[in-house]
C-alpha cells in the first residue's frame, strides 16, 4: 500500500523548535525512520510538509486516488482548521492523526480539536515514534477493513 505522511506548520523546524516539548529529532530523521519501517513492512510512503493551510488542503485532496491512507500531524491547524477537517471528510481515505506532544495536557486553546471525529485514530505523546505507530495502526485498520 501507499501512504502520505503529511506535516503542518512549524514542523519543518523540528530539532531546533521547543526541544523540551518536541524533542531533538529533525523532520528528515523522523521521515527516514518512517521510510525504513514502511519498506520493511512492504509498503511505500511519500512525505510532504507545509506551513500553509490551503496547501495542506490541496495535498489532502490530491491524495485521493493516489494513496491508501494519510498520516497527518496538522500541528496548530488541529485546533483551528475547518478547511482541513472538510478536506478529510471530502475524500474517501482513512486518516490517522499524530502529535509529538500531548496537546490535551497543554494550554486551553489546544483543547479544541477540529479533527477528533473525522480521523480513524490518533497517536500522541510519543515524539517522532508516533508517526510509525500511527502508520502501523493505519495499515492494520486497512487490512481489517479488507478482510
Ligand atoms: C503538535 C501539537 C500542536 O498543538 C502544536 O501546535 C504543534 C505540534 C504536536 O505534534 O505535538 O505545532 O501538533
Amino acid at each position: 500500500m501507499k501512504f502520505l505522511i503529511l506535516n503542518g506548520p512549524n514542523l519543518n523546524l523540528l530539532g531546533t523548535r521547543e526541544k523540551s516539548i518536541y524533542g531533538e529529532h529533525t523532520l528528515d530523521t523522523i521521515n527516514a525512520c518512517i521510510d525504513i519501517f514502511a519498506q520493511q513492512a512492504g509498503h511505500e510512503v511519500s512525505f510532504a510538509q507545509s506551513n500553509v493551510e490551503g496547501e495542506l488542503v490541496d495535498l489532502i485532496q490530491e491524495a485521493s486516488g493516489s494513496y491508501d491512507g494519510i498520516v497527518i500531524n496538522p500541528a496548530a491547524y488541529t485546533h483551528t482548521s475547518v478547511a482541513i477537517r472538510d478536506a478529510i471528510l471530502a475524500i474517501d481515505l482513512p486518516v490517522v492523526e499524530v502529535h509529538l506532544s500531548v496537546p490535551s495536557g497543554r494550554e486551553d486553546f489546544r483543547q479544541v480539536n477540529m479533527l477528533a471525529d473525522v480521523v480513524v485514530g490518533r497517536v500522541e505523546g510519543f515524539g517522532g515514534d508516533g508517526y510509525t505507530l500511527a502508520l502501523q495502526g493505519l495499515i492494520r485498520h486497512l487490512e481489517e477493513s479488507k478482510a
